[in-house]
């Protein structure tokens, strides 16, 4: 049996270590989590397996790390600062704050069965609030000194289109890939990492030729529901594709197509595909003429830099059309999550709860048990496997023996593990151990000259 509910996979991640609330020993704060032991290993997971197929298995492709605090004026032109906004409702009885296009998601605050507006609360109208964190930047705090906390990485890969461009030699259609925090004060943040106030986005902003945007769209479409599917394990039929009407689209977007997930919680958006058009390049090097601004302010404020291509075919100048893949990576692994949390009855009428990780996103590789804990020559065999195994440099390894070996089958299913290998009396004799299968729970014998390479084969 799958995940029924979110609480589910919520409590499996505190117990076991993949994540917890933010700053929990104040009380928390609200839509922050932080990610434990097993969730970094999860996390790192999913972020290097999306490198490698958007980045790495590409001709056409540089990745960047670029910084979270930017100029002010980078909102100012990508439109961030007019129209990043979520409308806003204040309840003038509980004085609760709610999103008026997600009431149906929030309860009153003093009749929690209800939702505003169901009570006798009267709501107000609603208003724009717009989701950037602003924070001081140096040490003098004037109407000047501000920045954002970035809403999407995507406006680093936008800024640094013309340094890319030339320290690479690309030519048109190429991307800029980045995987990095982000910040937006949702007035509702919930569903666990669902929606919070701080995450990360895996973005690609690929850069093509006016005209064949819509191809390369439809391409990018596929691909990644191939890989959240292939590579992730998502099962198809839990993963749908939104065409988001014209009315709903972000102000830089032509077409957005939204890959949605059927969490416990319902279908909901896992990663959105735009076609954002020649808007952002195009905003940041707009002619400041136009924009009514005195000579010094321009200098000093606006970005001088044209943002276009230099097409060798035309023998003209053109600003490229932008398609955009952007997955949340929280809600990535929220997804992994619930579709590898498992409730299995057993023969012997007990639950076995097991995640079915795909073996590339589990924490842990390889679990090296030793069958007695209190026989030194089984321990000692089981630790040298383990660290030859960590010494390849390619899987997590670890050695337990903290309980009996069924408890220990246990605890390594319910956090994903793969491979439990167990070394007992026959080890010491003939150098082979057994390997239990997570899923299956069967065991073989095997060399153990042969475990590395049979566990390498199938993660
Ligand atoms: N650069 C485009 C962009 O940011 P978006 O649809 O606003 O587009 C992209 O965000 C992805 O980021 C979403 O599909 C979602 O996976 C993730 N995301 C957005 N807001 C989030 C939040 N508050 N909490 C967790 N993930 C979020």
């Amino acid at each position: 049996m799958a995940a029924q509910t979110l609480d589910q996979v919520v409590n499996l991640c505190k117990r076991r270590g993949f994540i917890f609330p933010g700053s929990e020993i104040y009380g928390g704060l609200q839509g922050t989590f932080d990610y434990g032991p097993l969730g970094v290993e999860l996390k790192n997971n999913l972020k290097r397996l999306w490198w490698q197929h958007n980045v790495y298995e590409r001709d056409d492709m540089e990745g960047v790390d670029t910084s979270i605090l930017m100029n002010k004026y980078v909102w100012k032109y990508s439109g961030h600062e007019d129209t990043f906004v979520d409308p806003l409702v204040d309840c003038k009885t509980c004085k609760g704050r709610f999103r008026a296009d997600k009431l149906n998601e929030c309860q009153c605050l003093l009749h929690p069965k209800l939702k505003p507006g169901e009570c006798e609360g009267q709501l107000t109208e609603p208003r724009a609030f717009n989701m950037m964190f602003k924070t001081q930047v140096g040490p003098v705090a004037d109407d000047e000194s501000f920045a954002y906390l970035r809403p999407e990485t995507a406006q680093g890969m936008f800024v640094n289109f013309s340094n890319v461009l030339v320290s690479t030699n690309r030519k048109l259609p190429f991307g800029i890939a980045q995987i990095g925090k982000s910040f937006r004060n949702e007035i509702t943040p919930r569903n666990f990492i669902f929606r919070v106030r701080e995450f990360e986005q895996m973005e690609i902003e690929y850069f093509v030729t006016p005209g064949v945007d819509e191809q390369v769209h439809e391409d990018f479409i596929k691909d990644h529901v191939d890989w959240w599917v292939n590579v992730v394990g998502l099962s198809r039929e839990n993963l749908d594709m939104y065409e988001v009407p014209a009315k709903d689209l972000a102000h830089y977007s032509k077409r957005t197509v939204d890959l949605m997930y059927k969490y416990p919680i319902g279908w909901e958006e896992l990663e959105g595909i735009a076609n954002r058009t020649d808007f952002d390049l195009g905003s940041h090097s707009k002619d400041q003429s136009k924009l009514g601004l005195t000579a010094k302010v321009i200098e000093n404020e606006h970005s001088t830099e044209k943002l276009t291509y230099f097409d060798h075919v035309t023998n003209k100048h053109l600003v490229p059309f932008v398609i955009e893949p952007s997955a949340g990576v929280d809600r990535g692994v929220l997804a992994a999550l619930c579709e590898a949390y498992t409730e299995e009855k057993l023969e012997n009428g007990e639950t076995r709860v097991v995640l079915k990780l795909k073996p590339a996103l589990a924490p842990i590789k390889v679990a090296v048990l030793p069958l007695k804990k209190n026989e030194p020559r089984i321990v000692e065999l089981a630790k040298s496997i383990k660290n030859t195994l960590l010494a390849k440099g390619d899987m997590r390894a670890v050695y337990d023996e903290t309980a009996a070996i069924g408890k220990l089958y246990r605890r390594q299913d319910e956090v994903g593990t793969p491979f439990c290998i167990t070394v007992d009396f026959q080890s010491l004799d003939d150098a082979t151990v057994t390997v239990r299968d997570r899923d299956t729970m069967g065991q073989i014998r095997l060399p153990i000259a042969d475990l590395y390479g049979y566990v390498r084969e199938r993660i």
